[in-house]
């Protein structure tokens, strides 16, 4: 970036060259006219008064042309050759190449600008090659973690000796990992999708407060089985511009979130309020918090803070949710505390009401 502010050379070579050559040039000749007075003053044979000044004006050459080679050997040969050597070095897969500048900060000149653009680019590849590394990694994991489960309790269901009740509960096992495998696909797939931006956000008119209630009905049978007190505090009806899909995507994984990390007989409290510019979301639970640590990575892909938990999910929904958000032009923030709980609170932008609207 600081390549663009400062000013770049256009030339490898100084406009001091011209006057070393001048220079040089300037003394060879003094030198030229000094040697024919001298074969003058001896009176050598004409072929010998001939052949000096040639000889003399060859070795001028041969310096000249030495000179030359040594400063675009300097300038060019050996930047381009290590640039070549780093170049391949990258082609073969190590991206912890860093090829320094020829030149300083202050005197960068084109070639200079191209390492620097070339440094930038190995890193750029390092970290996605990292990224892949890592995708891959926990991609191979959360899919072996349930197929071993589905193996072993398939394994144990091909023995006769299990009661009905044995039966039951591996049959039961192995749907739960099927289900998390098949969650994990949706999610990759999904979330795959929102990145490459093939999934375009749809917005239209909806009631946000009434799109709520029906995400958070869908945790009644938790929210029961597990004791947790359900409060709900919405205004009547809010209209939003937005991809009502995408949106249904969000709430859904932060109520389920916060059921999943509020242990029984906690709280888990949904707020929505509005104002003339933006509609605001809270989740909030009494669960088991986060430290500041984990706060930070809670968006990324396949992160899970609590291992207790880290057989229920992927560690998929907060990302989808954050490229949800991006998408629709909202906010996420979180607030979190260990052993208290956790607020996650959504901004979106308010829907500007017509007069259609308000009839
Ligand atoms: N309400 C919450 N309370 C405490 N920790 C939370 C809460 N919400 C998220 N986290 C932490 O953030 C991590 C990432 O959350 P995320 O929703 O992305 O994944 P997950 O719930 O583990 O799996 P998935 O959403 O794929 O089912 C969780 O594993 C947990 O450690
Ligand atoms: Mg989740």
């Amino acid at each position: 970036m600081s390549s663009q502010k400062i000013p770049v050379r256009r030339s490898r070579f100084p406009v001091s060259l011209l006057v070393i050559f001048f220079l040089v040039l300037l003394l060879m000749s003094g030198i030229h006219f000094g040697l024919i007075v001298l074969v003058n003053e001896r009176n050598w044979s004409e072929l010998v008064q001939t052949i000096i000044p040639m000889i003399y004006w060859f070795l001028v050459a041969l310096g000249l042309t030495l000179f030359t080679g040594w400063r675009v050997r300097r300038s060019y040969e050996i930047p381009m050759q290590n640039l070549a050597k780093a170049t391949s070095k990258v082609a073969h897969g190590d991206f912890s190449v860093y090829f320094p500048t020829t030149n300083t900060s202050d005197k960068l000149d084109y070639l200079d600008v191209m390492i620097i653009d070339f440094n930038k680019m190995v890193e750029e590849l390092g970290s996605i090659e990292t990224l892949k590394t890592d995708f891959f990694s926990n991609v191979s994991h959360e899919i072996k973690t349930p197929l071993a489960v589905i193996q072993n309790n398939a394994e144990l269901l091909q023995r006769n000796h299990l009661s009905e009740e044995q039966k039951k509960e591996c049959t039961e096992t192995i749907l739960h990992a099927t289900k998390r495998l098949s969650n994990l696909i949706t999610n990759m797939l999904k979330l795959n999708k929102l990145e490459k931006q093939a999934i375009q956000p749809t917005p239209h008119c909806f009631d946000i407060c009434a799109q709520l209630c029906e995400c958070a009905l869908q945790f009644e049978n938790i929210w029961e089985k597990k004791n947790i007190e359900f409060e709900a505090d919405l205004e009547d009806k809010v209209m939003v511009e937005a991809d009502e899909e995408l949106l249904a995507i969000v709430w859904t994984n932060l109520l389920s979130n916060a059921m999943k990390f509020t242990p029984d007989g906690g709280t888990v409290t949904l707020t929505q309020i509005s104002d003339e510019e933006s509609v605001t979301v809270s989740v909030s639970d009494t669960g088991c918090g986060m430290d500041a640590d984990t706060v930070k990575h809670i968006f990324d892909k396949f992160y899970q803070g609590d291992t207790s938990h880290s057989t229920e999910g992927n560690g998929l929904g907060l990302a989808l949710v954050q490229r949800i958000l991006q998408l629709c032009d909202g906010i996420i923030t979180v607030k979190s505390e260990v052993g208290k709980g956790t607020v996650f609170t959504v901004k979106l932008p308010a829907y500007l009401k017509n007069e259609e609207d308000l009839l």
